[in-house]
């Protein structure tokens, strides 16, 4: 298979040209934004979404103007959580304005772009495997298109759902040289923050992006009976210190969030005097007061 770097011309597609006037759209787009924050984490399913719905939730209700990129391409679920599923975009000449939930906070995502509810993103390619090679450069294609092609109007926020995997960041810091900062979420198993310790690491070391601090998701169960806090994992198994220093809050498992979350209904909005609804608004208070603080 040739790499690219062996092609002997864009055939006349004009390739570099296309993605600069993007890149270009991007910069003139991030002008209206104060500050963009990346949710991450190494590792997969310890709530990354749920925390970038509830954080722009929380941000909003703090009298902030928030919008949210759904970075997951392949498994946006982020329309779904945020209750716009059944939004329809609506194109206009300065761009495609994205979806607004029922608080005013802003989404863009590949599932609203999805005509049906099963169909999964395909990248065409001549075979599976030049799929598998293209995939990433896709990605950041379609990465590009969203936060460009999309009419954000001013912001004071614009937080960016990365799917899992340590090599996702790189490609967001491509994309926003002037990243605000990353919040990173782990749940307190010891396989959860050997993987996110690497992505931090990367963050902080490789690409010298800020890290606004670290949110323990699935910390604990609060007893519906008893209203005792008990462990969810085991109870051996605590917060690395590294990660203690950091530590932006520690937000309770709450069947309730889960329901939230499948519902599309805002779960701070429905449940403002939950225990993790209080951690998840403190949680806002502290991204705000990282940004105030430079
Ligand atoms: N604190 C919580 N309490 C209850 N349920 C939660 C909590 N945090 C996340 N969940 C649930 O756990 C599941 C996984 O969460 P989520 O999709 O946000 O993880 P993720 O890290 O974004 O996953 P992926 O790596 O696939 O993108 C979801 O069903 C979500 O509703
Ligand atoms: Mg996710």
């Amino acid at each position: 298979m040739k790499t690219y770097k062996e092609l002997p011309s864009d055939a006349g597609s004009n390739i570099i040209g296309q993605v600069e006037a993007q890149a270009n759209r991007v910069q003139k787009r991030l002008a209206s934004v104060k500050h963009t924050v990346a949710i991450m984490s190494g590792k997969g399913g310890v709530g990354k979404s749920s925390l970038t719905a509830n954080l722009a939730t929380a941000l909003t209700l703090q009298g902030n103007t928030v919008g949210v990129v759904d970075a997951d391409i392949n498994g946006p679920t982020l329309a779904k959580m945020m209750g716009v599923r059944n939004a329809t975009l609506e194109y206009t000449p300065a761009g495609v304005k994205p979806a607004i939930t029922a608080l005013g906070t802003k989404l863009i995502s590949m599932d609203l772009l999805l005509a049906e509810d099963d169909a999964p993103v395909i990248w065409n390619a001549h075979t599976q495997k030049d799929a598998f090679t293209w995939r990433s450069a896709m990605e950041v294609g379609a990465l590009r298109e969203f936060i460009g092609d999309t009419e954000w109007g001013t912001l004071d926020y614009l937080l960016l759902d990365l799917p899992p995997g340590t090599d996702r960041l790189p490609n967001v810091a491509e994309l926003i040289p002037d990243l605000g900062g990353v919040v990173v979420v782990t749940i307190p198993s010891e396989v959860s923050q050997f993987i996110v310790k690497k992505s931090v690491t990367m963050a902080r070391d490789v690409l010298k992006v800020p890290i606004i601090g670290v949110v323990e998701n699935m910390a604990f169960y609060v007893c519906q009976h008893c209203g005792e806090k008990e462990p969810l994992f085991s109870s051996d198994e605590t917060l690395d210190t590294a990660f203690q220093q950091d530590l932006l809050g520690s937000v309770p498992f709450d069947p309730k969030l889960a329901r939230s979350s499948d519902d599309g209904t805002l779960y701070l909005h429905e449940y403002p005097d939950a225990p993790a609804s209080k951690v998840l608004m403190a949680v806002a208070e502290k991204v705000q007061a990282f940004f105030q603080s430079l």
